[in-house]
């Protein structure tokens, strides 16, 4: 075998998390683009695109983590919806029918092209899956249908069940319940990295899928892989 190949396999090798009996997959940013919310309205939105995707996301977030160190829980669509009015009165934009029609796609949202081919690499693998993810029940059944990833997954966990937000510790205990698998036993895999900071730091072990290339979060728990896409997860990942 070539050096370079057999180095190759010695670095994957010492990258492997062992061990690992369930991966539990953030929805929104990991399996989901949110961004494709926007893409059927470009015309209507014209320059104002880009700040609408970035405000609407940013605040959607903010409110999710308010919301959870108030104790004031909403559910995600009252949130997802929030954060668009707010987005929308930022940029000046009143248009009733557009803001119905932005909300109706974050319930189709594209998969990333990377998802489903990883996904059915895992499933093959002999690793249980599932979601854990702010959305409601609704919204989650809704794009993962849509998505084509129905058959993937064997629990689709909404933090409705835990009635708090992530990053609450509550939320990644709920996956240890439902699963029935010990936290070091499972996999989260996130795009957000506060996300996997906090799954770390609750017990979790984790993959960064870091899409958006950002740079280490300085807050409690730390990644176990950073990855750029869910394409190399499968090979990362070993049960035994
Ligand atoms: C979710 C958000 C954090 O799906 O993206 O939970």
């Amino acid at each position: 075998m070539p050096r370079n190949t057999v180095k190759n396999a010695a670095a994957m090798m010492d990258r492997t998390l062992h061990g690992i009996g369930a991966c539990v997959f953030d929805a929104y940013g990991t399996l989901f683009d949110v961004n494709s919310a926007t893409s059927p309205f470009l015309g209507d939105l014209g320059d104002k695109a880009e700040a609408l995707n970035r405000i609407w996301r940013e605040k959607q977030l903010q409110y999710t983590w308010l919301r959870a160190a108030q104790g004031k829980h909403a559910d995600f669509w009252q949130v997802t919806g929030d954060a668009l009015d707010f987005a929308l009165d930022v940029l000046d934009i009143s248009d009733p029918g557009l803001r119905r029609r932005l909300m109706d796609a974050y319930l189709t949202l594209h998969a990333y092209p990377d998802v489903s081919p990883a996904l059915g690499r895992l499933k093959e693998a002999g690793f249980r899956l599932a979601v854990l993810s702010n959305g409601t029940p609704k919204m989650l059944a809704s794009a993962v249908s849509s998505a084509g990833l129905a058959g993937k997954f064997g629990a689709v966990l909404s933090v409705e069940e835990a009635g708090v937000f992530k990053p609450h510790p509550r939320v990644y205990q709920l996956a240890v319940d439902r699963l029935g698998i010990a936290s070091g036993s499972i996999a989260f895999i996130s795009s957000n990295g506060w996300d996997v900071y906090a799954a770390s730091a609750f017990g979790m072990r984790t993959v960064w899928c870091n899409r958006a290339g950002h740079k280490p979060e300085r807050l409690p728990g730390k990644p176990g892989l950073v990855l750029p896409s869910l394409t190399e997860l499968p090979e990362l990942l070993s049960t035994g």
